[in-house]
């Protein structure tokens, strides 16, 4: 198993990942707590997509002290988003809409740059505005979000990493990301870049303003830096709350976008999702009389998973399929027509929804914000 900011492969045991990585588990407590504030245990807390976390308990302490917080994700603008980067902004728009905390909203295009050889400067930001329509069309405030270019927002962004980046030794970032004597000098600076939203809250206010990251658990690197540099520049350790991965539509792996047959984008046409739906690996039988015989793995099956963790609330409805599945009661062409219908209903609107962003968007850029702020940083 391999789970670092840029690669995801193997068999992905994430009991083993908080070890390795030093997290800890979603206790029943701690959820116990989050669907107090919501009414109600959102979907991916009660099924446990997200699974792991450090410092939410002292974030949700501040909150009952009356202290607000402030949310953070991102994306590293490398082509369309895909079903997999909405896991974690559907969740974080759960959050934002529970605590009405603010949220800052990182695109990385430096990064994306730094890694991809094929990425120009100018398709990397032109990606940052594609991504940035999807992020709106999760339904986020748009008077509570505030979105970072770090190529547009280069000058701010720049000064308060080199003040993150003065903590960070090269044996500090060899040991965390993993750096060669081959990496270029850009990439190894950049986690400066991207702990700096972290702090920008407290920077713009002048007080400490906690912070809590919702993302999948590959980023996690990054706020081990962020939250070992945090108390040098006095400010609270960033918190987070860790997703799993969902699947490609291959056999094992996260959906990813350097195997684009294996994703769903928000710009698929329904022609392309019936198609890579119906061409998918599944958990069932090798042949309908094994399948109705032994019956299918659904934990092992995309179409299953994308069920589980995304599209059907209703945990009787998720539960009878599981069952049926794994009986062999429904084959694996039917489970697939039904899933093809959801997917291409969810991204009909979700794309109804990214076209109502476009001219919101342009207003949401941190530069525009602090000038109506009359903020000069
Ligand atoms: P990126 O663009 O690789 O991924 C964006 C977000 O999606 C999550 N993710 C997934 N979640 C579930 N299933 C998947 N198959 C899947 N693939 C990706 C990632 O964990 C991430 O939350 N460097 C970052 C951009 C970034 C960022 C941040 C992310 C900047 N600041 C703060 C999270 C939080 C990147 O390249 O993400």
């Amino acid at each position: 198993m391999v789970v670092t900011p840029w690669e995801v492969s193997g068999e992905i045991d994430y009991e083993k990942l908080i070890r390795e990585f030093g997290t800890k588990p979603l206790t029943d407590d701690l959820l116990e707590r989050l669907g107090r504030y919501a009414g109600g245990l959102h979907m991916m807390l009660r099924r446990r997509v997200f699974f792991s976390h450090r410092d939410l308990d002292l974030i949700l302490d501040a909150y009952d002290d009356g202290r607000e917080f402030i949310l953070y994700t991102g994306r590293g603008p490398s082509g369309q988003t895909h079903l997999g980067h909405l896991i974690p902004w559907i969740f974080t728009k759960h959050l934002q809409d529970v605590f009405s905390a603010k949220l800052y909203f990182q695109f990385t295009d430096d990064e994306k740059f730094l890694i991809s050889h094929e990425l120009t400067r100018e398709k990397a930001m032109a990606l940052t505005y594609e991504n940035a329509l999807d992020v709106m069309a999760v339904g986020f405030d748009p008077e509570r979000t505030i979105l970072i270019s770090n190529m547009r927002n280069a000058g701010l962004m720049y000064n308060r990493a080199i003040e993150i980046a003065r903590h960070v030794t090269l044996s500090t970032a060899k040991a965390v990301f993993g750096f060669k004597d081959s990496s270029n000098i850009g990439i190894i600076f950049f986690p400066a870049l991207q702990a700096v939203p972290c702090f920008l809250e407290s920077i713009f206010e002048e007080r400490d303003v906690p912070c809590l990251i919702p993302a999948a658990i590959d980023q996690d690197p990054y706020w081990r830096i962020a939250r070992d540099v945090a108390p040098k520049l006095g400010f609270s350790k960033p918190a987070q709350i860790h997703c799993r991965f969902l699947p490609g539509l291959g056999k094992g792996g996260k959906m990813s976008s350097s195997m684009p047959e294996t994703c769903i984008f928000t710009t698929d046409d329904p022609k392309s999702i019936e198609r890579k739906i119906m061409n998918a690996f599944t958990g069932g039988g090798s042949t309908i009389s094994e399948h109705r015989e032994r019956g299918g793995r659904p934990q092992e099956c995309p179409i299953f998973l994308y069920e589980y963790l995304l599209f059907e609330e209703d945990d009787a409805k998720v539960g009878e399929l599981m069952d049926k599945c794994r009986r062999g009661e429904i084959l694996c062409g039917e489970c697939k027509a039904i899933v093809a219908e959801k997917v291409k209903r969810f991204i009909e609107r979700h794309q109804e929804m990214r076209e109502r962003a476009r001219g919101m968007i342009e207003d949401l850029f941190l530069d525009r914000y602090l000038e109506r702020r009359g903020i000069r940083a």
